[in-house]
């Protein structure tokens, strides 16, 4: 989508539709909306008094102006009670906005920035959350071979945003492009989740993390089967032992100052299709496994976030991707491996490889000697259990580094929820055969998965996130309407990075 940003009077503004907002319960409308109103000789205003908008959060209503103004549609879209009013209201209401526009047969598309410069939130941050919400909320998974619905044949290829004082165009061009450069990266990690595995290989999303570094001037390694041995890493190996499909162990490094500080690691599960392998998964819902790479989508969604807006300091991807299949071959239940920082595994499930990859790639970031680390995983069955599919669950070993995945995930409309990392679990996972076993049962497996990802990381801060639940979104889940969500993949964890990154690079 093509995003730029005009000053002006939204009245004047030449396009297919312009989209002005209305707090819940308020009579007189002001500001954008006031100003369209009267050009519309009251219409927005009879709307109010005949009860046909009230401004709930998302509500849209349609004002066809008849020649009164140049735009050829009008939105009024609800912001909701102004005390509940956040910035996940503005990226809610962009999103809902968005698709009441796309429902017309619209193609470009004018926004006010809802709530710009209101209360706490900055003018920069409130365009921001519209580009977000707007983009996302308009995604659609073009599956291959499928005939496009009818709305997304005629998508909504522009949106402008307007700002009347002329002075504050500087702050809304910078949100508006963070707010692009997260949103895109988001709509990858969606794709590349929703594609199938068949498709979605270790290899393709090697190649992807090869076109993100040649787009962004970033440099892409990409490690085989045979050097994953050169390195020892037995843990990553023994997951890829059964597949057929190779495996890829990719590092992508973003440093366009050539900087010497420490560099942000992030890690990604990239299992691009998980059968549990020995220990089979039951059939039913075996299809969604394939989302298992949503932790890897995540990391190059915000690798091209950082690498769009030319984040200043380093950050670095590390994505052990391969699938985990069953065969003759395989690795069996009761095998002994050894990662690369010499750890050694008995791998009670195969099921369990999550845990397994993310080892050696846990070890390999030690050589970076990283200010920080933060792995993304769709890890746990158990996470699902434990928060649903609303929040995701973080383990963090610095209270720094959780509070800045709390604040970027508040403001990204991300709910994260901090969980206990304590050793008193690190019994669950003991066993005379190894130094350590790869499951620890049903109980608490959440935690017992992270504790024995301690054994893996050094001694930087470090943050887990479990994204099993939060990666994929149902149309039927019972929870409020998230309207810049759709079936299938979230793409979740992206805007939260891209968030964090930044704190981290301003402080
Ligand atoms: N990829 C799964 C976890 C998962 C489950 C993600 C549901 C998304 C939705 C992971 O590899 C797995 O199989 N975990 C097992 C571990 C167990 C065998 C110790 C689990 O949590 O059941
Ligand atoms: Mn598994
Ligand atoms: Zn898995």
């Amino acid at each position: 989508m093509d995003v730029s940003i005009q000053s002006g009077s939204i009245q004047a503004v030449d396009a297919d539709a312009i989209v002005v907002n209305l707090f819940q319960g308020v009579t007189e409308p002001g500001g954008a909306t006031a100003a369209v109103d009267v050009a519309l000789d009251g219409a927005i205003r009879d709307l109010i008094a005949n009860g046909a908008i009230q401004g709930k959060l998302n509500e849209t209503r349609i004002v066809y102006p008849r020649g009164a103004i140049p735009a050829r549609r009008v939105i009024i879209v609800g912001l909701g009670l102004e005390e509940n009013f956040d910035l996940d209201a503005v990226r809610q209401a962009a999103a809902s906005a968005a698709r009441a526009v796309r429902d017309t047969g619209a193609r470009t598309l004018a926004s006010i920035v809802h709530g710009g410069g209101r209360g706490a939130l900055s003018l920069a941050d409130a365009a921001q959350a519209v580009v977000e919400g707007t983009i996302l909320g308009l995604y659609h998974y073009a599956a291959p071979g499928v005939t496009p619905r009818e709305e997304s044949e005629r998508p909504v290829d522009s949106l402008v945003l307007v700002e009347f004082d002329v002075t504050k165009l500087p702050e809304v061009e910078a949100g508006a492009r963070a707010g692009q450069a997260v949103a895109e990266g988001t709509c990858l990690a969606r794709d590349l989740a929703n594609q199938p595995a068949n498709v979605m290989t270790p290899t393709a999303l090697a190649e992807t993390s090869e076109q993100i570094a040649a787009d962004y001037g970033m440099s892409c390694q990409v490690f085989e089967r045979e050097q994953m041995d050169e390195m020892n890493m037995g843990a990553l190996l023994s997951v890829a032992r059964g597949a057929h499909e190779p495996p890829k162990f990719i590092v992508l490094e973003h440093n366009p100052t050539g900087s010497t500080v420490s560099p942000f690691v992030l890690v990604g599960k990239g299992i691009t299709f998980d059968s549990g392998g020995i220990s089979l998964k039951p059939h039913d819902g075996m299809e969604k496994m394939r989302g298992d790479m949503s932790g890897a989508a995540a990391v190059l969604g915000a690798m091209q976030a950082i690498g769009a807006t030319a984040l200043p300091k380093p950050v670095v991807a590390l994505l052990p991707a391969t699938e985990n299949m069953p065969s003759g071959i395989a690795t069996h239940p009761g095998d002994v491996v050894t990662a690369m920082n010499g750890v050694t595994i008995e791998i009670i499930n195969t099921d369990a490889e999550g845990r397994l990859i993310l080892a050696d790639a846990l070890a390999y970031a030690q050589r970076y000697k990283p200010a920080a680390v933060v792995d993304v995983a769709t890890l746990t069955g158990g996470m699902v259990t434990a928060l649903g599919h609303y929040m995701t669950g973080v383990f963090a070993t610095d209270d720094w580094l959780w509070e800045s995945i709390q604040a970027a995930g508040q403001a990204a409309g991300e709910p994260m929820w901090r969980m206990p990392l304590t050793p008193i679990y690190d019994r669950q996972i003991s066993t005379r055969f190894a130094d350590v076993k790869n499951s620890g049962g049903r109980m608490a497996s959440p935690v017992t998965a992270t504790r024995f990802l301690a054994r893996f990381a050094a001694d930087h801060p470090w943050a887990h996130m479990d994204i099993a639940g939060t990666s994929w979104w149902e149309r039927d889940l019972p929870y409020p309407l998230k309207p810049y969500y759709v079936r299938g993949s979230t793409g979740v964890g992206v805007p939260t990075l891209f968030g964090a990154l930044r704190a981290w690079n301003a402080g």
